[in-house]
């Protein structure tokens, strides 16, 4: 019965990863995923993960008994202090409803669903390039997806113009994807006076923010700094949401944990909307799994062990940084056609580094370099080891 099944296509990110596991070449460098590598190519259990993780194992009054649909509440709470800021109004109002969900992925599908449903605009306008799963998700929970001008390949930076002129011309009511910091896959954020002028003409249109905070702590390696853009649509009153993923920032992909909040206007609005939630959750998957929330909760509400994170945290950020220094300099030193300078000035996780579909394949032919086709690289699976290998592939796929 299943014989007219077609072959779907491997996904344009994980699919990379599949790609580099199947090719045996010693050199293979896997540059597709944003996942955080080590310098020495490994990935990286936090301390203080493993330190939580000690806790949970060794505490006996912990069972593994079914969250609540929304999840657990501590770690609801300490989600929504550590986006929105632990004196933010909308907290101390009670106008803040948050669930526990399966990562940033969950946390925008749960979201999308529940405007799908809930919500009188459908259309959401996302940046142009984005994350490659955004459209689909979108799409798939019913909403109409259009974009909006984001990025300049001229630039290689912002194009404010376009996505003022974009958004100005959106339908009002509409939503609005918008990337909370570090943006992927193009690693190019507005200013915060950028912002300002964004979030003034979104009210002024009554379009509706929706923030993915994939990298907050990664593009600054503060977290409250990386939470400015989405406080800011928070201090003015108005509603909006956001998806929070713990997997980048604490190391905890595999474990799915996130969450999503909802912004309302009054205390009696989020009640209602936390009721509707519960019914767009309960069908999906029940109610989400305890062991990431329990680490994250235990973390972030213990002094001692919050500040041991953001020093893990920003020793990641920082060896990225480095790395975005010394692949900038050794393509300098290799004298590599093009002004590369966007791999210092771009943030967060990835360099958009202006390759094209070719060169990309090229390098994955010929030097076993594994990265999305849009040019996208991870700085996170570079180290001083593959920089080399690397450039020569750059350099060959550009003067080539
Ligand atoms: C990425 O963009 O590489 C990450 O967000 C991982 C993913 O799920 O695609």
């Amino acid at each position: 019965v299943f014989a007219a099944v077609v072959q779907a296509p491997e996904d344009p990110i994980l699919g990379v990863t599949v790609a580099y596991n199947k090719d045996p070449s010693p050199v293979k460098v896997n540059l597709g995923v944003g996942a955080y590598r080590t310098e020495e190519g490994k990935p990286l259990v936090l301390n203080v993960v493993r330190r939580a993780e000690q806790l949970l194992v060794n505490d006996p009054s912990r069972v593994k008994e079914y969250l609540p649909i929304t999840g657990l509440a501590d770690f609801n709470k300490l989600s929504a202090k550590l986006i929105f800021g632990s004196d933010s109004p909308a907290i101390r109002e009670n106008r803040v409803t948050t669930a526990q969900c399966l990562s940033g992925t969950g946390s925008l599908r749960v979201g999308a669903e529940f405007l799908a449903k809930h919500y009188h605009e459908r259309t959401i306008y996302i940046p142009s390039p984005t994350w490659g799963n955004h459209t689909k998700v979108f799409a798939l929970a019913g909403l109409s997806v259009k974009t909006y001008r984001y990025y300049d390949p001229g630039t290689r930076g912002l194009n404010f113009q376009g996505l003022l002129e974009d958004l100005a011309s959106a339908p009002s009511g509409a939503i609005v994807l918008l990337h909370a910091c570090a943006h992927n896959p193009t690693g190019v954020d507005p200013t915060l006076s950028q912002w300002e002028q964004i979030r003034q003409l979104m009210r002024s249109k009554g379009l509706l923010p929706f923030f993915d905070s994939a990298y907050q702590g990664f593009a600054s390696g503060n977290l409250d700094a990386d939470a400015q853009s989405v406080r800011m649509f928070v201090a003015d009153g108005g509603e909006c949401l956001a998806a929070q993923s713990y997997a980048k920032n604490m190391g905890l992909y595999g474990e799915r944990v996130g969450a999503l909040s909802i912004v309302c206007r009054s205390a009696d609005v989020a009640v209602k909307v936390e009721s509707q939630l519960k019914l767009v959750i309960r069908p999906m998957y029940s109610n989400p799994p305890i062991h990431g929330a329990s680490i994250v909760a235990t973390i972030l509400k213990d002094s001692d062990m919050y500040n041991e994170w953001t020093i893990e945290l920003k020793a990641m950020a920082d060896r990225i940084i480095s790395m975005r220094h010394q692949l900038f300099e050794a393509l300098r030193a290799k004298g590599t056609p093009g002004d590369w300078s966007h791999i210092i000035k771009q943030i967060g996780m990835f360099t958009f580094t202006g390759l094209n579909k070719e060169q990309v394949a090229f390098m994955t032919k010929e030097y076993h370099i594994y990265m999305t086709s849009d040019g996208r690289i991870s700085m996170a699976g570079l180290s001083s080891r593959t920089v080399p290998h690397l450039v020569d592939a750059i350099h060959a796929a550009v003067t080539g």
